[in-house]
């Protein structure tokens, strides 16, 4: 029986082998993932990606939840990571805490992970603390698009490198198993991945990073567009598009169904 990679086993990838991950939302996309990923993110871009919503901020606890329980039914070699909401840990680490343990034991997922970085890191500490492993996530943060005034590319400036360096660290010394950044330019990407003992996975960061991350759907190429750190690695919307056309064409011909497709 294979055993699920462990957040040690991802933690020592630093500087070896890079990590893959991908997100993945429901269990038989987590089922495909599960075969080449070390890690599955269940994202809360589930929010735009699934239900359509404009940002990540109005994503709830039990959206996480019921997606994190679907992706662990559909996986069992990868680390399931589970992201945490908007709201659902910024207030106190005693929040976080109650929060991340019931996703913890209701998914049954091994870590969380939540964004900001030196701001975030007694938080990370008290979390870590009393079991429960965070992966951090730094650079473009997507639940603080409003502050940004939407998704900014970090790290244009360099008079913002030393905040940035002082975030990964901040989070790796407090605990953080691994860390995410995203949307930097690659200078900063590989100084803050040589800044920190913990692996960096990038999205938007470049291949200076320990391990690379993706929104599943957008890589399949289900959304008409992506940014330009997206690699479509398929045009699955034009499949679907193309299998449901035919499908929509064979009804209204009456060309479907068939004998194929006869009880006799
Ligand atoms: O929500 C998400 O999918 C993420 C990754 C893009 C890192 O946070
Ligand atoms: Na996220």
């Amino acid at each position: 029986p294979l055993r699920r990679m462990t957040v040690p086993q991802i933690a020592a990838r630093k500087g070896a082998e890079p990590i893959v991950a991908l997100t993945a939302y429901t269990a038989p996309m987590a089922r495909i993932v599960d075969a080449h990923a070390d890690v599955i993110l269940v994202g809360d871009s589930l929010g735009m990606v699934v239900h359509g919503m404009d940002s990540t901020l109005g994503v709830t606890l039990e959206m996480m939840i019921l997606h994190g329980r679907a992706v662990m039914r559909g996986s069992r070699r990868a680390l399931v990571v589970v992201d945490m909401p908007f709201g659902s840990y910024e207030e106190s680490p005693q929040q976080a805490f109650g929060n991340a343990a019931r996703v913890i034991a209701e998914t049954g997922c091994a870590a969380v992970k939540l964004e900001g970085g030196a701001r975030m890191a007694d938080t990370i500490r008290f979390l870590t603390e009393r079991g429960i492993p965070v992966m951090a996530h730094i650079g473009l943060t997507p639940q603080s698009t409003n502050i940004m005034g939407g998704f900014k590319t970090q790290g244009r400036d360099e008079a913002s490198w030393p905040a940035h360096l002082a975030d990964a660290r901040a989070v790796a010394d407090a605990g953080a198993f691994s860390l995410v950044i995203e949307g930097v330019v690659a200078p900063l990407a590989r100084q803050l991945t040589e800044a920190v003992p913990i692996p960096t996975i990038g999205i938007g960061a470049s291949a200076e990073c320990d391990g690379q991350i993706l929104v599943l759907d957008d890589m399949l190429g289900m959304n008409a567009r992506t940014p330009k750190f997206v690699k479509r690695y398929a045009e699955i919307g034009r499949d679907i598009d193309a299998a449901i056309a035919r499908y929509a064409a064979e009804v209204r011909s009456r060309d479907f169904p068939a004998e194929d497709q006869l009880y006799r």
